[in-house]
């Protein structure tokens, strides 16, 4: 099966490559788990190897995101200004809209619409798709509407033949039954170890599904560095396992 890379090489050695092309893939976890981070490295090495990528945002600011991008030296700005990288901000984009902030929460329902309007005028152009967070879709919700929503979104990307990632928060996850785990093709769970008594944290990577794909070692712990995350065990051929 074709992949593309994850722009994190040890990743890509438990996938067999990378994440498969043309497919989804859903990215969870707790906060700061590294969810976006692992989305910044894909992103910044699809644009290396000359896809067209779009990012969606639905919660944070651009200007925040292109700055947590630089600190890990995965700087995106040189591909938004070469047309290469589109980024939509939807939460941004609202907030510019509704001037008065006692209407903002209520304008925020139409998030979904908005990105399924916007995937579907442009994702025909993209190879790479990210999508960070699309926890917001389960807030206003049934679970009947939201699953409608989404599927909406995977056939769109899928019929435009993109590779994407979809970041998704824990809790959002299991507000909606964790639906969207069963409609994508491969899930990778990030997860995150306290030690109380030493104040260390660790950090595991679990690859709880990938069709097609043999997947040696199903959790691994890994690292955030100032390069970003790095898989420090469970890697098959590793030297550092
Ligand atoms: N230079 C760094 N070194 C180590 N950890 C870092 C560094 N920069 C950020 N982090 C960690 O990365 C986390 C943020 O990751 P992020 O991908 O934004 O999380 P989320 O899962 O919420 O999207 C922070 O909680 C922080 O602990
Ligand atoms: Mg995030």
């Amino acid at each position: 099966m074709e992949s593309l890379s994850t722009g994190v090489e040890g990743l890509d050695l438990l996938t067999d490559g990378g994440y498969p092309k043309g497919k989804s893939i859903l990215v969870t976890g707790p906060p700061g788990s590294g969810k976006t981070i692992l989305g910044l490295h894909f992103l910044h090495r699809s644009c290396q190897e000359g896809e067209k990528c779009i990012l969606v945002l639905t919660r944070e600011l651009t200007a925040d995101i292109l700055t947590q991008a630089r600190s890990f030296k995965l700087n995106l700005e040189p591909f938004l200004e070469n047309g290469q990288l589109h980024i939509r901000n939807i939460f941004e984009d609202k907030m510019n809209k509704i001037k008065s902030v006692s209407k903002f929460g209520k304008g925020l329902c139409a998030v979904d619409t908005d990105i399924i309007e916007y995937l579907s005028s442009m994702s025909s152009e993209a190879d790479v798709v990210v999508i960070d967070n699309i926890g917001v879709m389960a807030i206003n919700h049934d679970i009947k509407e939201f699953a409608d929503e989404f599927s909406s979104i995977s056939i769109i990307l899928l019929k435009n033949g993109c590779t994407s990632l979809f970041v998704m928060d824990e809790d959002s996850y299991h507000l909606t039954h964790r639906l969207t785990g069963y409609m994508v093709f491969g899930l990778i769970r990030l997860t995150t170890q306290e030690n109380y008594s030493s104040g260390k944290t660790k950090q595991y990577l679990y690859i709880e599904k990938m069709r097609n794909t043999p997947v040696p070692v199903k959790y691994s712990l890994f690292d955030i560095t100032p390069q970003g995350i790095r898989i420090i065990s469970g890697m098959k051929n590793s030297r550092h396992f």
